[in-house]
């Protein structure tokens, strides 16, 4: 409006209008400098900001309340009711919608967050993930981009196969909900302290028999065994029907729950594709090392396992892995990671390694990170 009332009194050139917000003592909400448009007419910048006041006027329901010429300056003074009248109109209009935009319309961006582990119970340090997480997915939503919010369930690792020989042994829970996965923890903890216990009574054969019967089940687990599948899917089932009351009660919704077991297929190609990476090194064990890599600030990144000596895949193998499957999927502009601040390292190699291998060349990844809670006790 100011513009061009500006421009129809034919004293000032387009050009130089160049609205600027007045230093916080001045009182009033905008601000031309007169400096260049006074040059231009061959006038001192007060006598162009007298004029100018003088042959500006503004209608009553006008968004501009007044004109005062200060100095070398024209300032200008927001006409306060007719702007909260327009403002309740236009909230009143978008309702819900009120202050969203479109920023993002046609882009994708999965948001990853909350992420916990199966067969524990979720605590107090989860929180941060989920409500950071789900925050960061509604302002997303709200500036028009299409997300996708998944939750990255910890439901792959060879502790799994030390609960499944745990609960052979000791028996499987009964009941529902949190109960059932504290009864699981604990049967866990009582196997390794089992083992903790022969080891200290130098029965080194019992505590090799208690690795071996974890390892043979985590082992079955991954090759599909009917008995440790069967078990492994009543831990995920379980642990997701008791966090979801959690994530019901913070109004926290997901889009998908891909764990890290999803992408395990993917796995063998990862490894194969990798392996021709300048950077990496089979180890006369058999285990595949990446050493040397750089982040994208070309700064070295610490050396670090993509597979062990048994074959064995590590978590990074699958984050990869999962950066493949989201870039297929979903085609992303963005991937957002809501984990602590522990695992910046980890995510500094998986993007950096994701990139080596050619993937993600045209998707920002972010790590959100944000640091521990402690409880008084430290
Ligand atoms: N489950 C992991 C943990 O509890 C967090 C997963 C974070 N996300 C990821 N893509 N690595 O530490």
């Amino acid at each position: 409006e100011i513009r061009d009332a500006l421009e129809a009194t034919g004293l000032i050139d387009p050009a130089a209008i160049d609205l600027a917000e007045p230093k916080a003592n001045v009182p009033a909400d905008l601000a031309l400098p007169c400096f260049k448009g006074a040059k231009q007419r061959g006038v001192a910048p007060p006598q162009l900001a007298q004029e100018l006041a003088a042959a500006l006027s503004f209608d009553a329901d006008s968004l501009v309340g007044g004109v005062q010429p200060a100095g070398p300056f024209l300032n200008f003074t927001l006409n306060r009711s007719a702007f909260a009248r327009q403002l309740l109109a236009e909230i009143q209009r978008l309702g819900d919608r009120y202050g969203s935009d479109d920023t993002g319309a046609g882009k994708t961006v999965v948001v990853e967050y909350s992420s916990p582990n199966i067969a524990k119970r979720m605590h107090v340090g989860h929180i941060r993930s989920t409500i950071i997480g789900q925050a960061i997915n509604n302002l997303l939503r709200f500036q028009g981009y299409t997300t996708i919010a998944d939750n990255h369930l910890g439901d792959y690792g060879t502790q799994f196969g030390t609960m499944i020989a745990a609960m052979e042994r000791f028996g499987r829970p009964e009941g529902e909900g949190e109960a059932v996965l504290a009864a699981i923890e604990e049967r866990y903890q009582r196997y390794n302290q089992l083992k903790g216990a022969r080891a200290e009574d130098d029965d080194a054969h019992d505590t090799e028999a208690l690795d071996d019967e974890a390892r043979a089940w985590s082992l079955r687990l991954e090759q599909g065994d009917p008995r440790a599948r069967e078990l492994w899917q009543w831990m995920v089932d379980t642990t997701l029907r008791s966090n979801q009351r959690s994530y019901d009660r913070l109004g926290v919704r997901f889009d998908t729950q891909h764990g890290e077991s999803f992408y395990a297929g993917m796995l063998p190609s990862v490894i194969a594709r990798a392996e021709e990476l300048p950077e990496a090194e089979r180890e006369p064990g058999g285990a595949l090392v990446i050493k040397g890599l750089r982040d994208a600030n070309g700064k070295e990144l610490p050396n670090f396992l993509l597979q062990r000596s048994d074959g064995a895949t590590l978590y990074i193998t699958r984050d990869v892995a999962t950066i493949i499957y989201r870039e297929t999927t979903y085609h992303p502009a963005r991937i957002v990671y809501v984990v602590g601040h522990e695992q910046e390292l980890h995510f500094r190699q998986t993007f950096a390694l994701a990139r080596a291998l050619g993937y993600a060349q045209d998707i920002e990844l972010t790590h959100v990170s944000f640091g521990r809670v402690f409880t008084a006790d430290g």
